[in-house]
């Protein structure tokens, strides 16, 4: 990989994440339609699918040889082809932005066979730009992240995105944040997974744990988390995927053994 296009691809990341983040929130103050994708609680609204052809046509217009696996299939090839494959996730939480709540992000990351090198997650509410690029460290704006602070199980402060459905139930949700829940010092859920990743990254957070994201949603905080210095893996231990549906747990190295005792108990996937 050059040097100077991962450099090239890192601005049009950052642009592309500015650009998609600061297009959210003006079409936030103005009437958009909701449709429900599957259910009452799984949201699209055309704000998602606006930002994200706006995002893909940058992207290609730039670069018509890299593939894009985005949430709202915009880029119509099949991702599976490409060397380069950027993944996007546009609006990181509709059901927030729906609601005009701040908590929903941008997530733009580049994956070259199979590597990830490039993260970026914009929080356009707050103006915060989190980002990463392989072997160059995390940055938050451009304040280096890094995760050196010594933390017990016992002091973290956790986040996690249950939804409350059979499979979850099925698959032990309940028991994993009640037995959690009792062990750390408070859990949280703010409703946009590559926020909340971001955010293990800053410190704001020690660790995130969920048993079901899509690729779109972890793509870019994994590489921010990994390169400010935390572990990123599925709740088995195991690498993530970077084109898949995964179980994925990030955290402060310190306690990522402990958590994963906890978490490896419970899933059965
Ligand atoms: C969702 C958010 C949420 C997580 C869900 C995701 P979306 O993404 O990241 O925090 O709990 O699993 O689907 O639908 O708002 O892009
Ligand atoms: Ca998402
Ligand atoms: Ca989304």
């Amino acid at each position: 990989m050059q040097t100077s296009s991962l450099a090239a691809w890192k601005e049009l990341a950052l642009h592309c994440a500015r650009s998609a983040g600061k297009l959210s929130l003006a079409r936030m103050k103005e009437p958009f339609t909701v449709e429900y994708k599957t259910s009452a609680s799984d949201l699209v609204t055309a704000v998602d699918k606006e930002v994200e052809k706006h995002v893909v046509d940058m992207i290609l217009q730039r670069y018509p040889d890299h593939g894009i696996l985005g949430e709202e299939s915009t880029f119509t090839g099949d991702p599976g082809k490409f060397d380069t494959l950027w993944v996007i996730d546009p609006i990181d939480g509709t059901t927030n932005f729906v609601h005009q709540q701040i908590n929903f992000s941008v997530s733009i990351a580049v994956y070259h066979k199979g590597e990830g090198l490039i993260g970026v997650v914009y929080d356009p509410s707050r103006d915060e730009l989190f980002h990463a690029v392989k072997g160059q460290g995390a940055f938050l704006n451009d304040q280096p992240l890094r995760l050196n602070r010594q933390v017990h199980l016992e002091e973290a402060l956790l986040c996690t995105s249950v939804f409350w459905n059979k499979r979850a139930e099925q698959m032990g949700i309940d028991q994993i944040v009640k037995k959690l829940a009792g062990k750390v010092r408070g859990m949280r859920l703010l409703g946009s997974a590559a926020l909340e990743l971001a955010y293990v990254a800053a410190g704001r957070l020690d660790g995130y744990v969920s048993l079901s994201l899509n690729a779109w949603d972890f793509g870019a905080g994994k590489i921010i988390v990994e390169e400010a210095g935390g572990r990123v893996t599925t709740m088995r231990g195991t690498p993530l995927p970077y084109d898949q549906k995964s179980s994925i747990m990030a955290c402060n190295p310190a306690f990522y053994e402990e958590l994963q005792h906890y978490l490896s108990l419970n899933e059965n996937t």
